[in-house]
């Protein structure tokens, strides 16, 4: 999944390369590198090890001044964790430097077929591609054989190239993994994510698929798949640096949980005209259009899906099914008639989805992203978006963007079911229930601490609670590494009942009246086997002895109430085991590979 950065122009670009790799460690922090050119000495160097940013800071301490970098922060896909497989990658000769995002599907047949069986130094697919471009340069000029070495290139790929023989020269490339090009008065930044261009750049270009960009001294041409030139065309950047800073908080995941009542009340704000909802008019006709809505997506995204099936089925009668992105990329399912697709992503990027737009695209049906990222892929190539007014979210674990999410499919069901409710007012009530709950949390944090003292933990509920249990379970997966798993409360007594012993921690969440002793009954169920319990109930249906008590919010927008305590239940339970929380293992935030 990877960060890059390249950067070149009149400041210092070891400072700007590393300020962007800083900002894209959510995207991966296995490794780091940078290489860079030293004005002085006229050579480039190369720092990498395994590792944070930080340490890679340390390590180019040494380095001389410079106006042209590349770095890289690596999510490992192909070789161990470790220095050799940190990129940047050198040519044999050290010719040529790169940096990769993506994976190179037949890197193993480009070695056997371009390289003759050579010895890599590395593990990865990434030193195919570096190593292939030199072999070609040898007969051909380097833009020659950076063509010739794409064109072979099968997989993703977002690419910074080096060339010491051009050290006036950043030259950029991708297929699939993002990729954006900042300009500013002082040069160009190149990167895979807004968020490390803005503080440097008034512009941006996102670059397109198979596409290259050069950039020579205060100059950058863009050419197309067929090498042909192509239009630059700048967009203004409107991205606020400062809301991607932890202020106060020990935590980003904490500020982000903490920010929820804030989120409800900009989603107010963007989609409320005079107190009225307005909804694109273009995004109902083409669902009118249709007689099925697939959502798609992964993870916690997938989470909010299903919140938004059961809320698309309570307000509209528009059927909805929910596939895992993964699978339904490449084993979809017998589709209606006329079917119309909806992707649920934070981060616009994640490859899955991606593979299932291209499949989509090719059988010509209507598709909506619903993303935290109006720059992102997913929201530029589906037929339309839209956005969900998150802020960026910088911890890996997602909490507001999911929250957000469940807001706008809320919005959505509303618009096109034709609903009456003041929604306006009861999202006015949830913020500001959040907010007095966020105030209040204590118990939580003791609750994390006395009950989350085994191996495995539960969360158990029916209909929407059952789909908010999911996520609940994931979270405290994540950050906490505990085997957690979120139950229809129901099916537990179909099987998997038989792993709780003494002291099991099971929560079970009740927000739905027509099932809310139903739940109970099957908490009762486990308690009589040993488990520890732990309710969280919506006031109006809570019962004395219930250890979490959430103030009555609309019933529809309950399962953003519901979801509050069990992110603190995370948070509090990883903190306790001393776990990273904001970048737990082998995670990262974009998941740009498939
Ligand atoms: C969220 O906590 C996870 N890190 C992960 O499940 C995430 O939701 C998933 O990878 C999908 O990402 P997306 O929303 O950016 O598409
Ligand atoms: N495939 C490359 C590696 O393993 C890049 C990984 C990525 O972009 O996630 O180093």
């Amino acid at each position: 999944m990877c960060g890059i950065v390249g950067y070149l122009g009149k400041e210092e670009a070891k400072d700007i390369v590393l300020n962007g790799l800083f900002k894209l460690e959510y995207r991966g922090y296995d490794s780091a590198g940078i290489s860079l050119y030293n004005n002085k000495d006229k050579r480039f160097e190369l720092f990498k090890d395994q590792g944070r940013v930080a340490h890679l800071e340390s390590l180019a301490k040494t380095a001389g001044a410079s106006n042209l970098a590349i770095g890289h922060t690596r999510w490992a896909t192909h070789g161990k964790v470790n220095q050799i497989n940190a990129h940047p990658h050198e040519s044999r000769s050290k010719r040529f430097v790169v940096v990769h995002n993506g994976v190179i599907e037949n890197y193993k047949s480009l070695r056997r077929d371009f390289l003759n069986g050579m010895t890599l130094d590395s593990e990865t697919d990434t030193e195919v591609i570096v190593q292939m471009i030199d072999t070609f340069a040898q007969n051909m000029s380097a833009k020659a054989a950076i063509q010739k070495t794409l064109g072979l290139l099968k997989g993703s790929y977002a690419l910074l190239i080096l060339d010491n023989k051009h050290p006036d020269r950043l030259v950029a490339a991708k297929n699939k993994s993002p990729l954006l090009l900042g300009k500013s008065d002082n040069g160009f930044i190149v990167a895979s994510d807004l968020v490390a261009l803005a503080k440097y750049s008034q512009n941006f270009a996102p670059l397109d698929d198979y596409s290259v960009a050069v950039i020579e001294g205060n100059q950058v041409r863009f050419f197309n798949k067929d090498h042909a030139p192509q239009e630059v065309i700048f967009e203004p950047m409107d991205f606020d640096d400062d809301l991607a800073e932890m202020g106060p908080y020990p935590h980003f995941m904490l500020k982000e949980i903490m920010e929820q009542p804030l989120v409800v009340r900009t989603i107010i704000n963007k989609y409320f005209e005079d107190e009225r909802l307005v909804m694109k008019p273009e995004i109902l006709a083409a669902m009118a259009q249709s007689d099925r809505v697939y959502i798609l997506a992964a993870g916690t995204s997938m989470h909010a899906g299903f919140v938004g099936k059961s809320l698309f089925e309570k307000m509209t009668d528009m059927p909805v099914e929910v596939h895992i992105a993964s699978e339904f990329a490449y084993h979809p399912p017998t589709l209606s008639k006329k079917p119309f697709f909806v992707l649920i992503s934070q981060s616009g990027e994640t490859a899955d989805l991606r593979a299932c737009l291209m499949h989509i695209k090719s059988l010509n049906h209507q598709v909506i992203t619903i993303t935290n990222v109006r720059t992102s892929t997913l929201a530029r190539e589906a037929n339309h978006f839209l956005e969900i007014f998150a802020g960026p979210e910088i911890a890996v674990a997602s909490t507001k963007a999911y929250t957000a999410q469940l807001i706008v499919l809320t919005l959505l069901a509303y618009a096109y079911g034709k609903q009456t409710f003041d929604i306006r007012k009861a999202l006015s009530e949830l913020a500001h229930a959040m907010e007095s709950y966020l105030t209040d949390y204590e118990t939580i944090e003791m609750l994390a601490k006395t009950v989350l003292t085994k191996r495995n933990a539960f969360f158990i509920g029916r209909g929407v609670d059952y789909y908010v249990s999911l996520e609940a379970a994931l979270k405290l997966k994540e950050i906490s590494y505990l085997q957690a798993e979120g139950f229809a409360a129901g099916e537990l007594k179909h099987g998997t009942i038989a792993l709780i012993e003494e002291d099991t921690p099971v929560f079970g969440l009740i927000s739905d009246k027509r099932i809310a002793l139903n739940t109970r009954s099957n908490l009762d169920e486990v308690r009589s086997r040993g488990a520890r319990t732990v309710t969280i109930a919506i006031e109006s249906l809570s019962e004395d002895e219930d250890a979490i008590v959430l103030p009555d919010v609309h019933e529809y927008l309950r399962p953003a109430m519901m979801v509050i305590p069990t992110q603190l239940i995370s948070y509090y339970a990883a903190l306790q085991r001393g776990c990273d929380i904001d970048k737990p293992r082998n995670l990262a935030k974009s998941v740009t590979v498939e």
